[in-house]
């Protein structure tokens, strides 16, 4: 990403913005993305969280129109988990790796309380859906929430993970 350098007096600076839209309720969102979401709050469900009690459904909309889903998978050995966000992307890149992705709907439920606000994947998840969107080199907008209240949307992984790292330092 080309960042802007501002010189004052000498003194370099270079400042990265990011958009997030806010959507206030679901029935706000697109028809298409209310139904991906739908399906991520369905993936959430069937999380295997016992550990954590923090359920996390995700979801990808191909460009074919199929939807691919993920949920957190956790594990006795906790570092062997793998959180929903790359289990469903790894979903799509085992099974329909020549297609591209165009959103990903991502939706959390704790057991214990309610989750109002909107949660955004970790890090590791940011680096592994970077992967995907340079590999078919067109964006994918990500939609998340909790359980409850507002949808924030980027339009890009990249507004995620600026200064990421990727296959071109290699
Ligand atoms: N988790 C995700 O599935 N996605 C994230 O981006 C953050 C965390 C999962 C991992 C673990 O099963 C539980 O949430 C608590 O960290």
């Amino acid at each position: 990403m080309a960042i802007p350098t501002t010189n004052i007096n000498g003194l370099k600076k270079q400042k990265i913005e990011i958009e997030l839209e806010v959507f206030e309720a679901l029935s706000k969102l697109p028809k298409d993305i209310q139904e991906l979401m739908n399906k991520a709050q369905q993936a959430r469900e069937n999380a295997y969280a016992p550990y954590s009690h923090f359920r996390v459904g995700a979801a990808l909309r191909l460009t074919s129109g199929k939807i691919v889903t993920g949920n957190n998978q956790e594990n006795a050995a906790f570092p062997s988990g793998l959180c929903a966000e790359r289990v469903a992307i790894f979903n799509a890149g085992a099974n329909f790796p020549n297609e591209t992705i165009t959103d990903l709907a991502i939706t959390v439920r704790a057991e214990s309380h309610e989750v109002a606000e909107a949660i955004a994947p970790c890090g590791a998840c940011r680096q592994s859906l970077a992967e995907y969107e340079q590999k078919q080199k067109t964006p994918i907008a990500i939609y998340f929430m909790g359980e409850t209240g507002d949808i924030i949307k980027v339009a890009s992984v990249m507004d995620l993970l600026p200064l990421g790292f990727d296959a071109k330092y290699l």
